[in-house]
């Protein structure tokens, strides 16, 4: 099981306080939230690929569409130690896949063609993955592409079982998904709506990923506020002063707002504008 990218919320510093949460769930693997494919990025400036001791495997993804500029990220991050990478084609946001990044990039196969070459080249056969959804529009979007993404040598393929359209709502295809995964040469990790293996008894010998439903069970353990406390002084040990602090906490928490432990809290935690006063509402 990969623990999904959630861009403000599987950072690294979550997967270092969550790190024994993260490993008991199962989960062997953390895709990261994406970084954007420009030149002269440095892996080794980028707090959030300095993971410590989480003990899984940590892959860098990237979003982009040039892919002289994912070359160069690729390269400086398999200098830094990592040998797996990520191309991100599901962003689903408007300014985003406007401009040819994340899901657009179904919309131009010949620069998608480009960022895999490159992708497989830097990273080596088996090394780089492609995280998508099953099309910008329409369900059979990326099965028409397919014939393409199965000439690269790829580590697996991401398929978030809805389009761009439905952002995160709405009923995934697993029909359409289950076609992606007839027509792929590559191993297809399944996303979207899964439970933790722990939750519901959702076992498969398919790899698949997850994210909201881990982070939500989260806010169902014993230890929950505990855990939440050490996620605000290792974020404190790390941003400066209480608004980022905040931010990264009412994030986290809005995932627990309709658990019945939580549902009175959120509305109370919504309101705080310090620290304090959250460490004394939570
Ligand atoms: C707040 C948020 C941030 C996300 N950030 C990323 C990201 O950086 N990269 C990515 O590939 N997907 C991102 N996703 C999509 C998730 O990785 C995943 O595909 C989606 O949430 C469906 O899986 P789930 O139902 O198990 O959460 C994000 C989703 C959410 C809700």
């Amino acid at each position: 099981m990969i623990l999904a990218p959630l861009r403000g919320v599987t950072i690294r510093c979550f997967r270092e306080v969550f790190a024994e949460q993260i490993r008991a769930a199962g989960f062997t693997e953390a895709i990261t939230p994406f970084v954007p494919a420009m030149r002269g990025y440095d892996p080794l400036k980028d707090r959030e690929l300095r993971d410590q001791g989480s003990g899984m495997r940590v892959t860098p993804q990237f979003i982009g569409k040039d892919p002289e500029a994912l070359r160069d990220c690729l390269e400086r991050v398999k200098a830094a130690g990592y040998d797996t990478a990520d191309l991100n084609c599901g962003c689903p946001f408007p300014m985003v896949r406007r401009k040819g990044r994340g899901s657009g990039i179904l919309r131009t196969p010949d620069v998608l063609r480009a960022m895999l070459e490159v992708g497989c080249e830097t990273m080596g056969p088996g090394k780089f993955s492609m995280k998508t959804r099953l099309g910008v529009d329409r369900t059979d979007e990326l099965l028409k592409l397919m014939p393409m993404i199965n000439e690269f040598p790829l580590r697996f393929l991401t398929v978030h079982a809805r389009t761009a359209r439905q952002m995160y709502e709405g009923r995934c295809d697993w029909k359409a998904a289950e076609a992606i995964e007839n027509s792929a040469k590559v191993p297809v990790v399944r996303n979207g709506d899964l439970a933790c293996i722990g939750a519901s008894g959702y076992r498969s010998i398919q790899p698949v990923m997850v994210g909201r439903s881990f982070i939500r069970e989260l806010g169902t353990r014993g230890d929950a506020r505990e855990l939440l406390e050490r996620y605000i002084a290792a974020s404190q040990t790390e941003l400066c002063g209480d608004a980022p602090v905040l931010g990264r906490m009412k994030e986290l928490l809005s995932y627990w707002k309709d658990l019945p432990a939580w549902k009175r809290r959120w509305h109370l935690v919504k309101l705080c504008r310090s620290v304090a006063e959250l460490r004394s509402v939570i």
